[in-house]
Protein backbone atom coordinates (compact mmCIF):
# COMPACT_ATOMS: atom_id res chain seq x y z
CA UNK A 1 0.00 0.00 0.00
CA UNK A 2 1.24 3.40 -0.82
CA UNK A 3 1.05 6.11 2.00
CA UNK A 4 0.80 3.73 4.39
CA UNK A 5 2.67 6.60 6.62
CA UNK A 6 2.89 10.19 5.92
CA UNK A 7 5.28 10.36 3.15
CA UNK A 8 8.63 11.93 3.82
CA UNK A 9 11.31 13.82 1.73
CA UNK A 10 12.10 16.79 -0.45
CA UNK A 11 10.73 19.03 -2.78
CA UNK A 12 12.76 21.94 -4.97
CA UNK A 13 10.21 24.72 -5.11
CA UNK A 14 10.68 26.20 -2.04
CA UNK A 15 14.02 27.23 -2.41
CA UNK A 16 15.28 26.70 -5.83
CA UNK A 17 11.54 27.61 -7.84
CA UNK A 18 12.55 27.74 -11.56
CA UNK A 19 16.26 27.06 -10.62
CA UNK A 20 16.71 23.90 -10.77
CA UNK A 21 19.03 21.63 -12.77
CA UNK A 22 20.51 17.55 -12.78
CA UNK A 23 23.48 18.61 -10.72
CA UNK A 24 21.08 20.33 -7.82
CA UNK A 25 18.64 17.19 -7.59
CA UNK A 26 21.29 14.40 -7.41
CA UNK A 27 23.25 16.66 -5.01
CA UNK A 28 20.42 16.52 -2.89
CA UNK A 29 20.14 13.03 -3.56
CA UNK A 30 23.65 12.67 -2.24
CA UNK A 31 22.96 14.53 0.85
CA UNK A 32 20.22 13.03 2.12
CA UNK A 33 22.11 9.98 2.53
CA UNK A 34 25.28 11.32 3.88
CA UNK A 35 23.83 13.44 6.14
CA UNK A 36 21.93 11.08 7.18
CA UNK A 37 18.18 12.01 6.27
CA UNK A 38 18.10 8.48 4.49
CA UNK A 39 17.95 6.18 7.61
CA UNK A 40 15.37 8.46 9.09
CA UNK A 41 12.72 7.68 6.59
CA UNK A 42 13.33 11.05 4.30
CA UNK A 43 13.32 9.33 0.88
CA UNK A 44 11.52 11.20 -2.09
CA UNK A 45 13.81 13.39 -4.16
CA UNK A 46 11.16 15.52 -5.88
CA UNK A 47 11.12 18.12 -9.01
CA UNK A 48 8.35 20.94 -8.62
CA UNK A 49 7.34 22.84 -11.20
CA UNK A 50 10.12 24.43 -14.31
CA UNK A 51 11.17 21.09 -15.36
CA UNK A 52 10.32 20.73 -19.21
CA UNK A 53 10.40 22.44 -22.63
CA UNK A 54 7.51 24.99 -23.26
CA UNK A 55 6.44 22.71 -25.91
CA UNK A 56 5.26 18.78 -25.72
CA UNK A 57 7.10 16.95 -28.58
CA UNK A 58 5.41 15.61 -32.01
CA UNK A 59 3.91 12.70 -30.45
CA UNK A 60 2.32 14.75 -27.19
CA UNK A 61 4.85 13.41 -25.00
CA UNK A 62 6.38 16.27 -22.11
CA UNK A 63 10.31 16.88 -22.73
CA UNK A 64 12.69 17.58 -19.84
CA UNK A 65 14.48 20.69 -20.86
CA UNK A 66 17.72 20.07 -21.80
CA UNK A 67 19.30 22.64 -20.84
CA UNK A 68 18.39 21.71 -17.33
CA UNK A 69 18.51 18.27 -17.37
CA UNK A 70 20.66 17.18 -20.10
CA UNK A 71 20.46 13.47 -19.47
CA UNK A 72 16.94 13.48 -19.37
CA UNK A 73 14.51 12.30 -16.50
CA UNK A 74 14.89 8.42 -16.47
CA UNK A 75 18.86 8.90 -16.05
CA UNK A 76 17.99 11.39 -12.80
CA UNK A 77 15.40 8.30 -11.57
CA UNK A 78 18.66 6.10 -12.13
CA UNK A 79 20.65 8.15 -10.14
CA UNK A 80 18.05 8.32 -7.10
CA UNK A 81 16.78 4.93 -6.98
CA UNK A 82 20.76 4.21 -7.06
CA UNK A 83 20.37 5.74 -4.09
CA UNK A 84 18.30 3.78 -2.21
CA UNK A 85 15.51 6.68 -2.69
CA UNK A 86 12.73 7.46 -4.57
CA UNK A 87 12.13 10.08 -7.79
CA UNK A 88 9.16 12.74 -7.49
CA UNK A 89 7.90 14.71 -10.69
CA UNK A 90 5.29 17.38 -10.86
CA UNK A 91 2.44 18.46 -13.57
CA UNK A 92 -0.90 20.03 -13.24
CA UNK A 93 -4.18 19.15 -13.63
CA UNK A 94 -5.02 22.86 -15.71
CA UNK A 95 -3.89 23.39 -19.13
CA UNK A 96 -0.21 25.19 -18.23
CA UNK A 97 1.38 24.86 -15.12
CA UNK A 98 1.27 27.43 -12.85
CA UNK A 99 4.60 29.03 -13.72
CA UNK A 100 2.65 28.26 -17.46
CA UNK A 101 5.07 24.69 -18.70
CA UNK A 102 2.58 22.25 -20.34
CA UNK A 103 0.36 21.09 -18.13
CA UNK A 104 -1.80 17.46 -18.04
CA UNK A 105 -5.56 18.70 -18.60
CA UNK A 106 -6.72 16.19 -21.10
CA UNK A 107 -3.39 14.51 -21.37
CA UNK A 108 -3.66 12.60 -18.03
CA UNK A 109 -2.69 8.68 -19.50
CA UNK A 110 0.03 9.81 -22.15
CA UNK A 111 1.49 11.39 -19.73
CA UNK A 112 1.18 9.34 -16.68
CA UNK A 113 2.49 6.60 -19.43
CA UNK A 114 5.80 8.80 -19.64
CA UNK A 115 5.87 9.07 -16.15
CA UNK A 116 5.89 5.32 -15.91
CA UNK A 117 8.85 5.18 -18.37
CA UNK A 118 10.77 7.60 -16.35
CA UNK A 119 10.20 5.13 -13.06
CA UNK A 120 9.36 7.95 -11.08
CA UNK A 121 7.45 6.93 -8.06
CA UNK A 122 5.84 10.34 -7.14
CA UNK A 123 3.39 12.77 -9.19
CA UNK A 124 2.86 16.27 -7.43
CA UNK A 125 -0.31 17.52 -9.23
CA UNK A 126 -1.23 21.35 -9.05
CA UNK A 127 -3.98 23.34 -10.23
CA UNK A 128 -3.43 26.43 -11.87
CA UNK A 129 -5.03 27.44 -15.40
CA UNK A 130 -7.64 25.22 -15.24
CA UNK A 131 -10.24 25.50 -17.80
CA UNK A 132 -13.58 27.09 -16.44
CA UNK A 133 -15.26 24.26 -18.23
CA UNK A 134 -13.00 21.68 -16.45
CA UNK A 135 -14.46 19.53 -13.24
CA UNK A 136 -12.16 19.78 -10.26
CA UNK A 137 -13.25 16.44 -8.85
CA UNK A 138 -13.02 14.58 -12.30
CA UNK A 139 -9.64 16.25 -13.28
CA UNK A 140 -7.76 14.14 -10.21
CA UNK A 141 -9.83 11.31 -10.25
CA UNK A 142 -8.22 10.82 -13.84
CA UNK A 143 -4.94 11.47 -12.97
CA UNK A 144 -5.82 9.11 -10.20
CA UNK A 145 -7.00 6.67 -13.08
CA UNK A 146 -3.96 6.86 -15.35
CA UNK A 147 -1.37 6.29 -12.64
CA UNK A 148 -3.34 3.23 -11.09
CA UNK A 149 -3.13 1.49 -14.70
CA UNK A 150 0.23 2.92 -15.58
CA UNK A 151 1.98 -0.37 -14.89
CA UNK A 152 4.19 1.23 -11.79
CA UNK A 153 3.27 2.06 -8.12
CA UNK A 154 3.30 6.55 -8.30
CA UNK A 155 2.25 8.14 -4.91
CA UNK A 156 -0.22 10.63 -5.85
CA UNK A 157 -0.02 14.22 -4.46
CA UNK A 158 -2.74 15.95 -5.26
CA UNK A 159 -2.08 19.92 -4.81
CA UNK A 160 -5.35 21.71 -5.19
CA UNK A 161 -5.11 24.10 -2.35
CA UNK A 162 -8.15 22.94 -0.74
CA UNK A 163 -10.69 23.59 -3.58
CA UNK A 164 -13.53 21.93 -3.27
CA UNK A 165 -12.65 21.38 0.33
CA UNK A 166 -10.41 17.96 -0.91
CA UNK A 167 -10.69 16.35 2.60
CA UNK A 168 -14.06 15.03 2.07
CA UNK A 169 -13.27 13.92 -1.63
CA UNK A 170 -9.84 13.36 -2.39
CA UNK A 171 -9.64 9.92 -0.52
CA UNK A 172 -12.34 8.32 -2.79
CA UNK A 173 -10.86 9.31 -5.33
CA UNK A 174 -7.61 7.13 -5.06
CA UNK A 175 -5.26 10.28 -4.11
CA UNK A 176 -2.37 9.48 -1.35
CA UNK A 177 -1.83 12.98 -0.51
CA UNK A 178 -4.07 15.86 -0.87
CA UNK A 179 -2.51 20.26 -0.36
CA UNK A 180 -5.39 21.81 1.79
CA UNK A 181 -4.01 25.13 1.61
CA UNK A 182 -2.51 27.97 -0.48
CA UNK A 183 1.74 28.03 -0.61
CA UNK A 184 3.16 28.26 2.57
CA UNK A 185 6.13 31.12 2.99
CA UNK A 186 9.15 31.21 5.66
CA UNK A 187 7.51 33.22 7.92
CA UNK A 188 5.51 32.54 10.77
CA UNK A 189 1.89 34.13 10.14
CA UNK A 190 2.14 31.56 7.02
CA UNK A 191 2.54 28.69 8.97
CA UNK A 192 0.48 29.69 12.06
CA UNK A 193 -2.59 30.15 9.75
CA UNK A 194 -2.45 27.41 7.40
CA UNK A 195 -2.50 24.97 10.47
CA UNK A 196 -5.14 26.81 12.40
CA UNK A 197 -7.09 26.30 8.58
CA UNK A 198 -6.97 23.02 8.78
CA UNK A 199 -7.59 22.15 12.69
CA UNK A 200 -11.40 20.91 11.71
CA UNK A 201 -10.41 18.85 8.98
CA UNK A 202 -7.30 16.44 10.51
CA UNK A 203 -9.75 13.97 11.20
CA UNK A 204 -10.31 13.13 7.61
CA UNK A 205 -6.89 12.63 7.25
CA UNK A 206 -5.28 8.47 7.88
CA UNK A 207 -3.07 6.41 6.22
CA UNK A 208 -3.42 6.39 2.65
CA UNK A 209 -4.59 9.53 2.25
CA UNK A 210 -3.03 12.59 3.95
CA UNK A 211 -3.71 15.85 4.87
CA UNK A 212 -0.73 17.93 3.30
CA UNK A 213 -0.24 21.67 4.58
CA UNK A 214 2.59 21.97 2.36
CA UNK A 215 6.47 21.91 2.50
CA UNK A 216 8.31 22.92 5.46
CA UNK A 217 10.76 25.86 5.42
CA UNK A 218 12.63 24.61 8.11
CA UNK A 219 15.95 25.86 7.81
CA UNK A 220 15.47 28.25 5.11
CA UNK A 221 15.98 31.82 7.29
CA UNK A 222 14.61 34.06 4.65
CA UNK A 223 16.54 32.85 1.77
CA UNK A 224 15.18 31.05 -1.47
CA UNK A 225 11.93 31.32 -3.37
CA UNK A 226 9.28 31.57 -0.94
CA UNK A 227 11.83 33.12 1.99
CA UNK A 228 10.76 36.43 3.64
CA UNK A 229 14.01 38.33 4.35
CA UNK A 230 12.22 40.77 6.51
CA UNK A 231 10.03 38.28 8.58
CA UNK A 232 11.91 34.67 8.45
CA UNK A 233 11.22 32.82 10.96
CA UNK A 234 13.33 31.85 14.23
CA UNK A 235 14.37 28.35 15.59
CA UNK A 236 11.65 28.33 18.17
CA UNK A 237 9.18 29.02 15.31
CA UNK A 238 10.84 26.50 13.14
CA UNK A 239 10.42 24.13 16.09
CA UNK A 240 6.67 25.07 16.46
CA UNK A 241 6.12 24.57 12.40
CA UNK A 242 7.99 21.36 12.05
CA UNK A 243 6.61 19.97 15.49
CA UNK A 244 2.96 20.41 14.48
CA UNK A 245 3.48 18.69 10.76
CA UNK A 246 4.54 15.78 12.92
CA UNK A 247 1.63 16.11 15.64
CA UNK A 248 -0.59 16.33 12.56
CA UNK A 249 0.95 13.37 10.90
CA UNK A 250 1.37 15.84 7.80
CA UNK A 251 4.07 14.76 4.95
CA UNK A 252 7.12 15.81 5.87
CA UNK A 253 8.37 17.25 2.71
CA UNK A 254 11.45 19.17 3.32
CA UNK A 255 11.85 22.33 1.05
CA UNK A 256 14.91 24.03 2.91
CA UNK A 257 18.04 23.76 0.44
CA UNK A 258 19.17 20.95 2.80
CA UNK A 259 23.12 20.82 1.28
CA UNK A 260 23.72 23.61 3.75
CA UNK A 261 21.37 23.69 7.09
CA UNK A 262 23.01 22.73 9.77
CA UNK A 263 23.10 23.14 13.44
CA UNK A 264 19.63 23.50 15.31
CA UNK A 265 17.72 22.80 11.87
CA UNK A 266 19.19 19.81 10.74
CA UNK A 267 19.24 18.26 14.62
CA UNK A 268 15.16 19.46 14.49
CA UNK A 269 14.87 17.59 10.82
CA UNK A 270 16.16 14.64 12.73
CA UNK A 271 14.55 14.59 15.67
CA UNK A 272 13.63 10.83 16.05
CA UNK A 273 11.07 11.11 18.36
CA UNK A 274 9.08 14.02 16.38
CA UNK A 275 9.45 12.00 13.30
CA UNK A 276 8.23 8.81 15.12
CA UNK A 277 5.38 10.32 16.27
CA UNK A 278 4.45 11.60 12.80
CA UNK A 279 5.13 8.13 11.45
CA UNK A 280 2.86 6.79 13.91
CA UNK A 281 0.93 3.98 12.27
CA UNK A 282 -2.38 5.00 13.70
CA UNK A 283 -1.97 8.56 12.19
CA UNK A 284 -4.62 9.68 14.57
CA UNK A 285 -5.29 13.44 14.76
CA UNK A 286 -4.60 15.64 18.04
CA UNK A 287 -7.52 16.96 19.80
CA UNK A 288 -7.25 20.70 21.39
CA UNK A 289 -7.80 20.24 24.79
CA UNK A 290 -7.69 24.01 25.26
CA UNK A 291 -7.88 26.49 22.54
CA UNK A 292 -7.94 30.18 23.32
CA UNK A 293 -7.23 32.42 20.41
CA UNK A 294 -3.68 32.31 20.45
CA UNK A 295 -2.89 28.79 22.36
CA UNK A 296 -3.49 25.29 22.08
CA UNK A 297 -3.05 22.61 24.24
CA UNK A 298 -2.62 19.60 22.14
CA UNK A 299 -3.17 15.65 22.86
CA UNK A 300 -2.08 13.01 20.69
CA UNK A 301 -2.98 9.55 21.15
CA UNK A 302 -0.63 7.15 19.39
CA UNK A 303 -0.17 3.12 19.49
CA UNK A 304 1.17 1.04 22.06
CA UNK A 305 -0.39 3.27 24.95
CA UNK A 306 2.14 6.23 24.30
CA UNK A 307 0.69 9.94 24.00
CA UNK A 308 1.72 13.05 23.21
CA UNK A 309 0.96 16.19 25.48
CA UNK A 310 1.89 19.46 23.68
CA UNK A 311 1.43 23.27 24.34
CA UNK A 312 1.57 26.25 21.68
CA UNK A 313 1.97 29.78 22.40
CA UNK A 314 1.00 31.67 19.26
CA UNK A 315 1.26 34.72 21.02
CA UNK A 316 3.96 37.31 21.42
CA UNK A 317 3.48 37.56 25.48
CA UNK A 318 4.45 34.97 27.80
CA UNK A 319 1.56 32.46 28.90
CA UNK A 320 0.85 29.98 31.56
CA UNK A 321 -1.24 27.30 29.88
CA UNK A 322 -2.80 24.65 32.67
CA UNK A 323 -4.37 21.06 31.57
CA UNK A 324 -6.57 19.14 33.96
CA UNK A 325 -5.72 15.22 33.16
CA UNK A 326 -9.63 14.95 33.43
CA UNK A 327 -10.05 16.64 29.99
CA UNK A 328 -7.54 13.91 28.75
CA UNK A 329 -9.65 11.21 29.91
CA UNK A 330 -7.36 10.76 33.14
CA UNK A 331 -9.25 11.81 36.40
CA UNK A 332 -7.50 12.21 39.92
CA UNK A 333 -9.15 8.99 41.09
CA UNK A 334 -8.56 6.75 38.54
CA UNK A 335 -4.99 7.02 40.48
CA UNK A 336 -3.37 6.96 36.90
CA UNK A 337 -0.87 9.49 35.43
CA UNK A 338 1.17 9.99 32.26
CA UNK A 339 5.38 9.04 32.92
CA UNK A 340 6.29 12.04 30.55
CA UNK A 341 9.83 13.43 29.12
CA UNK A 342 10.37 16.55 27.08
CA UNK A 343 10.76 15.43 23.75
CA UNK A 344 13.48 18.02 22.70
CA UNK A 345 15.38 18.05 26.01
CA UNK A 346 14.92 14.01 26.68
CA UNK A 347 14.12 15.31 30.34
CA UNK A 348 12.36 12.83 32.09
CA UNK A 349 9.28 14.47 34.17
CA UNK A 350 8.20 11.39 35.89
CA UNK A 351 4.70 10.34 36.44
CA UNK A 352 2.27 13.30 36.29
CA UNK A 353 -1.13 12.83 38.10
CA UNK A 354 -3.81 15.37 38.16
CA UNK A 355 -2.86 18.46 35.73
CA UNK A 356 0.30 19.82 34.70
CA UNK A 357 0.81 23.36 34.40
CA UNK A 358 3.69 25.18 31.71
CA UNK A 359 4.96 28.65 31.51
CA UNK A 360 5.49 29.44 27.70
CA UNK A 361 7.71 32.37 26.19
CA UNK A 362 6.21 33.90 23.14
CA UNK A 363 6.28 31.93 19.84
CA UNK A 364 7.66 29.03 21.71
CA UNK A 365 6.23 25.36 22.12
CA UNK A 366 6.54 22.28 24.61
CA UNK A 367 6.11 18.88 23.63
CA UNK A 368 5.96 16.12 26.52
CA UNK A 369 5.70 11.82 25.28
CA UNK A 370 4.57 9.33 27.60
CA UNK A 371 2.60 6.28 28.78
CA UNK A 372 -0.23 5.79 30.61
CA UNK A 373 1.06 4.46 33.91
C1 LIG B 1 1.73 26.26 -6.83
C2 LIG B 1 1.94 25.22 -5.75
C3 LIG B 1 3.36 25.31 -5.23
C4 LIG B 1 4.35 25.12 -6.36
C5 LIG B 1 4.08 26.14 -7.46
C6 LIG B 1 4.91 25.85 -8.71
O1 LIG B 1 1.78 27.56 -6.33
O2 LIG B 1 1.01 25.39 -4.71
O3 LIG B 1 3.59 24.35 -4.20
O4 LIG B 1 4.23 23.81 -6.87
O5 LIG B 1 2.71 26.12 -7.86
O6 LIG B 1 4.68 26.79 -9.73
Amino acid sequence: MLANRPPMGWNSWNTFGENIDEKLIMETADIIVEKGYKELGYEYVIIDDCWSLRQRDENGRLVPDPKKFPHGMKYLADYVHSKGLKFGMYSCAGILTCARYPSSYGHEYIDAQTFAEWEIDYLKYDFCNFPESGNCKNAYLTMSMALRSCGRDILFAACNWGVEEPWTWMRSRGIHTYRSTGDIFDNFASFRDIVHSQENNFSMSAPGCYNDIDMLTVGMYGKGNVGMEENACTDNEYLMQFSLWCLYSAPLILGGDIRKIDGFCKDLLQNKELIEINQDPEARPPFNVHNWSEKRILFKILSNNEYVLAFYNYDKEKVTLTVPFKDLGIPYESGKGLDLHDVMTGEKIGIVRDFLVEDLEGHTCKIYRGKLV
